[in-house]
């Protein structure tokens, strides 16, 4: 089946990944800052300071936008430009500087979808303990009405947080990222912290008048290494954590499995306001995850058999669960496998569990590393294009299998900062020459993607 004639084409980025202008306009230091210092910290030694520029670039990446032909950009403001210390005075230059880039768009028809927390977190904040204090959440709703109340009459869509969970995970239970902390099962707080500050944001904004609020939540389809009871237990355990403890409170007001029972404060009074309705839900998606556990014959089995082609994640002791690689034909330049029939089945799960709790869907991230060779000043990256085109035939079927999904957008519109990979790994529809005057090169997945769009606008 076609993708409806009014499907929404979007491509996504965030501030700490393209922007660079550290130090430009009156920004304050950010956790990313912090932990792209620490020796070790990022594969290449590298960090955001300059990235692809776009503080200084916005324009260009408005025309290369326009030149897609996409009716939307995702796109993130980075904290500390607006409150450089999270909290107190409005920093003038850091909001304007958002209300001119959201007027280019507009002018060039393009629909801005707007992240308030794309995980650059002031450091003054984390200086007072992080996600890990409530104080954060409440801050964070604050600065979403200065945000809110600038912006409200232009921006299509807002998303407070980007990706709870790889926050929670990779921040404050394993170290891997900002501000790379290793606490385990205790990163349950930060969790609740995100969750709260997603509603105290939602119920801000709405105060202040915005018109669709959603959310960007990163899921994966979760599938137990063997029949073996260990094992599905094990998968279990990971899709709560990773799926369910994120969609569940925001969803239905409620934390899976009586998880909420451990926490402290006042998590009743929280979930109510962490389950503000929604008017969209957005959906982060790579890839499944196979999980078992430790020590089971299918966990040992793998580890012993398979080549370990995916990055490996070091999980401490005393976790009940184990990562099995997944099975694919292709795998991306991470090493993440190919299974775009992965995000059909995502999808139809999220309407099974949650039916009409569950609000239309975007695709708020989807896309693909690729080994990127510049040949004759052309790059082409075919395992883009075979990436991009199966996943927007696996949102189609979930369309027929009667999920209600409005948009699309592929991460990302540039090369960036791949976090804790740092410029190792190319997302970008457009190459950009990191470090060489950050030039951009529209990649062959660019101009298949506008004929793309264009074959859904014209079979209207
Ligand atoms: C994040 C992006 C990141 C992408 C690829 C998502 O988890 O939101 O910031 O670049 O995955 O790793």
């Amino acid at each position: 089946m076609p993708l409806p004639h009014d499907f929404v084409f979007g491509t996504s980025t965030a501030s700490y990944q393209i922007e660079g202008g550290v130090t430009a306009g009156g920004r304050g230091r950010s956790i990313w800052d912090d932990f792209c210092d620490r020796p070790g910290a990022i594969r290449d030694g590298s960090s955001g300071a300059v990235a692809c520029d776009s503080y200084h670039r916005w324009d260009e990446d408005v025309d290369l936008l326009s030149g897609l032909g996409v009716d939307a950009y995702r796109f993130s403001i980075a904290w500390p430009r607006i409150q450089p210390t999270g909290s107190g005075s409005v920093n003038p230059a850091g909001l304007d500087f958002y209300d001119r880039g959201v007027d280019a768009l507009c002018e060039a028809g393009i629909a801005p979808f707007v992240t308030l927390y794309h995980w650059d977190l002031p450091s003054a904040l984390q200086a007072k303990g992080g996600w890990m204090t409530r104080e954060t959440a409440e801050r964070f709703g604050e600065y979403a009405a200065i945000v809110g109340e600038r912006l409200a009459d232009r921006v299509a869509m807002w998303l407070p947080v980007n990706e709870p969970v790889v926050v929670t995970l990779f921040g404050h239970a394993l170290g891997l990222h900002a501000p790379g902390e290793a606490r385990g099962f205790e990163a349950l707080a930060a969790a609740h912290h995100l969750l709260l500050g997603h509603g105290l944001a939602t119920r801000a904004l709405r105060a202040a008048g915005v018109r669709v609020v959603g959310t960007a939540n990163n899921h994966t389809p979760v599938h137990a290494a063997s029949d073996a009871d260990e094992d599905v237990a094990a998968a279990a355990l990971y899709d709560t954590i990773h799926n369910r403890a994120f969609a569940e409170p925001i969803l239905l007001g409620e934390y899976p499995n009586g998880m909420g029972e451990g926490m402290l404060g006042p998590v009743a009074e929280d979930l109510a306001i962490i389950s503000e309705p929604l008017d969209a839900y957005g959906v982060n998606y790579y890839n499944p995850t196979t999980v078992g556990a430790p020590g089971s014959a299918a966990v040992v089995a793998a580890s012993t058999t398979s080549p370990g082609e995916e990055p490996p994640i070091e999980i401490p002791e005393g976790i009940p669960f184990a990562l099995v690689p997944v099975e694919a034909a292709e795998r991306t330049a991470f090493g993440w496998p190919v299974v775009p029939e992965g995000l059909t089945e995502l999808l139809v799960q999220l309407r099974e569990r949650y039916g009409d709790r569950l609000p239309p869907i975007y695709i708020t991230e989807s896309g693909c590393s690729t080994h990127d060779v510049v040949e004759d000043g052309a790059v082409h990256d075919d395992a883009r294009i075979r990436y991009l085109d199966a996943h927007l035939d696996a949102v189609a079927d979930a369309i027929d299998a009667g999920v209600d999904v409005r948009g699309h957008f592929v991460w990302s519109l540039l090369d960036n900062f791949e976090w804790a990979e740092g410029y190792t790994q190319r997302f970008g529809l457009v190459r950009v020459g990191i470090g060489e005057g950050e030039e951009r090169t529209p990649k062959d997945s660019y101009a298949w993607l506008r004929g793309r769009i264009s074959q859904v606008r014209a079979s209207s």
